[in-house]
């Protein structure tokens, strides 16, 4: 009885450990908090994530993912199943890669949006991923990182289940993207230098068509990309990778505000501050209405809470990233 108790307290000193320990490899790290809200059940609202290359399930989203839950009530996530192969993998392999995530993402969707109808859903994506998200809205096909011959997949109507029932749909830093679109954000921190990522293509540029179906979704879309980042805005000045990964240091809290806005079917001032204001809606969480109350000082704690926590996620994204690149001069994704 007696080693019982002792096996079990181990059992749960372990867990306990464990519940502490974010898992890093493949990185980024990603925290138990964050994995927790993975769920296949029916919910009110249902995150998508489509990661980027070479990275772990759910990727660099699941901090924004976890910030967006935490203003929603019955909230949760899943992962778009694909392998996220980088170029690395071999000639053709992105291609191969980011085709399998658009079909596969388009039949998640459809087939949670049937076996949930009353389910409001929210589609992310980072990188590949990004340019995976936005094949699943308006299709995809053509040349994408290092390989020409991505093949052919539709877009999504959005009159019809599931794309009727996308409410938010967010895309950081895609490969395949277009220049002048109102739903690229444009971001201060880019302007106040000079440019803007809408004077940019990605390192691929959309075709018009895929453009145009995107474009059914610009009222729910929003799509970041600085314009120093080499992935989303080829030809902008002062290009790093920094700039490829920083997204989510910057914008979660923004981005976050957005979404619960949209997804709770609330104005969202764009004026109020960086982050915009929510107003009082019954399944926005008690905690996120205090906040939008004092959204400066919430947003300047969430600042340092940020900064002081995901110092190490954000140590292990640029050394997984730093790791996989043979030289600084050439990036694969
Ligand atoms: C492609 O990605 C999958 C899953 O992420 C991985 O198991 C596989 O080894 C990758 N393929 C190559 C050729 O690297
Ligand atoms: C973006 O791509 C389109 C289509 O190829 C092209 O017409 C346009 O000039 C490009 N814009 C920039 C800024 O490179
Ligand atoms: C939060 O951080 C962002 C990016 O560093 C900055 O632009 C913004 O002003 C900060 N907000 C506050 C309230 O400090």
């Amino acid at each position: 009885m007696k080693s019982i108790i002792a096996a079990a307290l181990l059992t749960a000193a372990v867990l306990a450990q464990d519940d502490n320990n974010p898992t890093c490899s493949p990185g980024p790290c990603v925290s138990p908090e964050v994995t927790a809200l993975e769920s296949s059940e029916c919910q009110q609202y249902h995150v998508f994530i489509a990661r980027g290359s070479d990275s772990g399930y759910p990727g660099h989203l699941g901090p924004l993912v976890k910030e967006i839950c935490d203003g929603l009530e019955d909230c949760g996530y899943e992962n778009i199943v694909y392998p996220a192969n980088s170029s690395y993998a071999g000639p053709g392999m992105w291609c191969k890669s980011a085709y399998i995530g658009a079909t596969a993402g388009q039949e998640q969707l459809k087939s949670y949006a049937e076996k949930c109808p009353d389910s409001k859903l929210i589609l992310t994506g980072f990188s590949q991923g990004g340019s995976v998200a936005l094949d699943i809205l308006g299709g995809g096909g053509g040349p994408g990182f290092h390989c020409e011959d991505q093949q052919d997949s539709p877009p999504l109507d959005r009159n019809e289940v599931p794309g009727s029932h996308i409410v938010a749909a967010l895309v950081f830093g895609a490969v395949v993207r277009a220049a002048d679109q109102e739903y690229t954000v444009e971001l201060e921190r880019t302007l106040s230098a000079g440019q803007s990522a809408r004077e940019f293509n990605g390192t691929q540029t959309r075709r018009p068509e895929s453009v145009e179906a995107v474009n059914a979704y610009a009222d729910i879309l929003r799509e970041y990309c600085n314009a120093k980042d080499p992935v989303c805005a080829k030809g902008g000045a002062d290009a790093s990778v920094d700039e490829h990964l920083n997204y989510f240091d910057l914008y979660n809290g923004d981005a976050a505000k957005w979404t619960i806005a949209k997804a709770t079917g609330q104005d969202f001032e764009e004026e109020e501050s960086s982050g915009g204001q929510l107003r009082g809606n019954d399944n926005i969480k008690e905690s996120s209405k205090t906040a939008s109350g004092t959204a400066s000082a919430t947003s300047m704690e969430q600042n340092a809470t940020e900064s002081a926590t995901s110092g190490a996620v954000t140590f292990a994204s640029f050394s997984w990233l730093l790791a996989a690149l043979p030289a600084l001069a050439c990036v694969a994704l």
